[in-house]
Order: structure tokens, then sequence, then C-alpha cells
């Protein structure tokens, strides 16, 4: 696949200006970090070579580089999810060419269901760990120009990144929360038993998205941070409740405005 990330990198490169150090994947809740991108040149997917196209539900499908907080950004308008059919290497593929691009931070947002039961609708949570429970996107010969066949997963969600998060929010009076993610692939939503089962594992929300990207971002060594905005709660269940994708992203975009200050904020500070 190298020279497919590389001619993807090269296509991009003959269009952005500046030389973007920090990478934002738009998940549920960032929409309005894109109107926060100041002279933006928006590359759609289908003008990349080798790009996957997004089909998941609140999720555009544009490259987009500019400024932000005073920095050169490249941000992703929309992600590629596994449960849309694509490979985990499809799936991770812009990371490897951001990368190459030379990206050296990876800051991602998704949708998560709260199954701490402290975690109300419409929270922020810094993800401070995660539990993968989809197939790893490392599987395969290993591409040692990107990084080693085991690579270490102990800090994944960098410390510093973190800290400053916690500072932007004790500043401008945004309570944040701070968890475990767990990663599966959907596209069905869980059953009250399995939210419990994951609960009990050690996870704090839950989610279809993020992980496989932060491997393959960490695999290559970039600073990652992440956060879930909570837009339904897995710990208890009305009896005539059911788990709806459209309130899910009617949640996620409630949270947009704080969610993208907080990021704008700590790209400005990277
Ligand atoms: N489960 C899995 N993914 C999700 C959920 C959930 O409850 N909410 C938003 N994304």
């Amino acid at each position: 696949m190298k020279n497919l990330y590389q001619e993807a990198a090269d296509a991009i490169a003959a269009r952005i200006t500046g030389n973007p150090e920090t990478a934002i994947i738009l998940g549920s809740g960032l929409g309005a970090l894109a109107d926060r991108i100041t002279e933006a040149t928006v590359i759609p997917y289908s003008e990349i070579p080798h790009f996957m196209h997004s089909t998941a539900l609140g999720h555009k499908g544009n490259l987009i580089c500019g400024n932000l907080g005073g920095k050169h950004v490249l941000a992703m308008q929309g992600r590629f999810h596994y449960y849309e059919g694509y490979t985990m290497q499809q799936v991770t593929f812009p990371i490897r060419v951001m990368k190459l691009l030379g990206i050296r931070n990876l800051l991602v947002s998704n949708a998560a269901g709260g199954i701490n039961p402290t975690f109300k609708v419409g929270d922020l949570m810094i993800i401070r760990d995660h539990i993968n429970m989809a197939p790893n996107p490392l599987i395969g010969p290993n591409d040692e120009t990107f990084g080693p066949r085991f690579p270490d997963m102990t800090r994944v969600y960098d410390r510093e990144f973190i800290r400053s998060v916690e500072e932007i929010a004790v500043k401008n009076g945004i309570p944040l929360k701070k968890g475990v993610y767990v990663a599966l692939t959907g596209p069905s939503y869980e059953t009250p038993a399995e939210y419990a089962f994951y609960g009990k594992a050690g996870g704090d929300a839950i989610g279809m998205s993020t992980v496989p990207e932060v491997i393959v971002a960490r695999h290559a060594g970039l600073r990652v941070f992440g956060m879930s905005v909570i837009t339904n709660e897995g710990y208890h269940f009305a009896d005539d409740f059911v788990n709806d994708g459209a309130d899910v992203i009617a949640a996620a975009n409630k949270a947009t405005d704080i969610m993208s200050l907080l990021f704008s904020e700590l790209v400005a500070r990277i």
C-alpha cells in the first residue's frame, strides 16, 4: 500500500500551502470546528487518489486545510467506519497519508454511549485510555517505514494534551469527564446486558470509531488526543426506550460549540 499512501499524499501536497503538523478528525460533535478554519482549501475525498467515500450518517467527505488557532491544520470532515464495510486498512488509510504529509499530532472526536452511570447525555469525556474490541488495524505484514511490529500502547492518549484541555476547560468553566472508551464494530447498538458487561470491564463510554485510527497513529509515532460526546445513556432503560441514530446525532450536534472551543484552544497551544 506504500505507493498508494504516497500517491494520495502527493496529490494533497500539490493543493495545500504551509506545513500542517496537526490533523483533526471531525467526528460527531465537531461539525462546527470546520467553520472556524480560515483560509480553507477544501478537497473532496473523491479528488484524492485511493481515498474512500464517507457513507455514514452525519459525515461529509472533505479534507480541509487551513488555519485554526493560529496554526496550519488538516481536518478530515467525515471519517470511515468498519461498519460501513471498509477494511481496517481502508478505515485508517488517511492516517498514514497524513503522516507522510508531516503530521505529528492527531486530535479526534466521536459520539459515544455512556456506560459510567454518572455520565449524562451532553457530557464531554476526555479519553484517557481505550479497550479495543474491534479487529486490530495493524494485522497483516508490518510496514516498518511507519513503525514497529509490536507497538507499545501504554500511554496512547498524550498526557500533556490532556492536561492542556483540562486547563482550557477550567478557564472557560466547562465541566469535563475523563474515562475509558470501548471500541467495537457496530453497527447494532449494544443490548442492556452488553452495556453492563463493558461497564464492569472498566469502560466509561462505548462507540464504533476512533480506536482504529488511534492505533495506526500511535504505531506511526503521532501524539494523540481524543474526546467523546455522550449521546445516550447505556445504564438504565425505561420500558419504552429505544436507541436511535438520529437522537445520537442531535445530541452530538448540541455539544459542537463547546467541543470546537476546546479543540481550537488546544491547537493554539500545541
Ligand atoms: N453504542 C455504540 N456506539 C455509539 C453509542 C452507543 O451507545 N452512542 C453513540 N455511538
